[in-house]
């Protein structure tokens, strides 16, 4: 059966530590000969570049298809342009709006896809955000993350990472952000202790993770005045900070906007560990890819 990624529970808690594992392990050469395309129908700075390098490393060759290079759904149904990409490349990756698209592709794909975010999830994130928090403090299970900030794609895979792992999740989003019954349902399927508030301050009392995103996310540019008002009191500063564990360290998925969901200080400040978050992203990808395409990896 060919495997997918389109939300990190289509890995289980053995699973996400095999694909950890892989990422700290030296490269294989499980893509040698082989491509992979990569489709964007959003920006990307690091899920582009480390998903093009993780492919490199595996002797692979990456190539990124923008939607209006392939006319996704429009010159060609998502499903047919799965079933041609299949014919080419051992792997297909996709970043989408709709989740429904990734789910199509995997429908009619022949190879694995891999979920490189839609408007639901971020599950290459959470692998990447694991190995940050793993390598921190050498183990997950029984940490406490508090997440500040809006209820979206990233905050829903790393809820149900975390779930998946052990790790106690604390959100606080302001009303009218948080997640959706079927979202807190299917986070809540891991066995999750979650936590949900309106609260920053609840959240984040003396957590040993804190991470925070963006408030406006991709697609939602036309809400951004609204949500600069309604997100104002949930912004990750020093003072805040200090509420949380000692040892405690910040992470952002990136891109950040200073000033907004964090401020400088704290996103280049000691407890910031977002470069090598961002750097995790490369590994992890390496490391999925590997699990990927060589079933039953130890
Ligand atoms: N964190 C992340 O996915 O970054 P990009 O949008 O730049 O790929
Ligand atoms: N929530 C953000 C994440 C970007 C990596 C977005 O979807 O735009």
């Amino acid at each position: 059966m060919t495997r997918h990624l389109l939300e990190i529970d289509d890995l289980n808690s053995q699973e996400i530590e095999i694909v950890l594992n892989c990422a700290e392990n030296p490269a294989n050469s499980s893509l040698q000969g082989k491509g992979a395309a990569l489709l964007f129908e959003k920006p990307s700075n690091r899920t582009r570049n480390s998903m093009e390098m993780a492919v490199v490393q595996l002797g692979g060759h990456p190539v990124t298809i923008r939607p209006d290079e392939v006319g996704l759904g429009k010159r060609e149904s998502t499903g047919d342009i799965a079933r041609t990409l299949s014919c080419y490349h051992a792997v297909i990756g996709a970043r989408v709006f709709d989740h429904g698209t990734i789910k199509e592709l995997a429908e009619y794909a022949t190879v694995p896809v891999i979920n490189m975010l839609s408007d639901a999830s971020h599950p290459l994130q959470a692998l990447a955000d694991l190995l940050t928090i793993r390598q921190e403090f050498g183990k997950l299970t029984g940490l406490e993350l508090a997440y500040i900030g809006d209820s979206n794609n990233v905050a829903r895979s790393l809820a149900i990472a975390s779930g998946l792992v052990g790790i106690n999740f604390r959100i606080a989003s302001p009303n009218g952000y948080e997640f959706a019954d079927t979202d807190t349902e299917r986070i809540l399927q891991t066995g999750i202790n979650l936590v949900q508030t309106d609260d920053p301050d609840v959240a984040i009392e003396g957590a040993d993770v804190v991470y925070t995103d963006v408030w406006t996310s991709m697609g939602q540019e036309s809400e951004r005045d609204d949500r600069l008002q309604d997100f104002s009191d949930f912004s990750v500063t020093s003072e805040l900070l200090k509420k949380a564990s000692k040892k405690s360290i910040f992470l952002h998925c990136l891109p950040a906007h200073p000033g907004e969901e964090a401020t400088r200080e704290v996103l280049d400040g000691q407890s910031s560990r977002i470069w090598k978050q961002a750097e995790n992203r490369m590994h992890t990808a390496r490391g999925l890819l590997m699990f990927l395409l060589n079933e039953g990896i130890e």
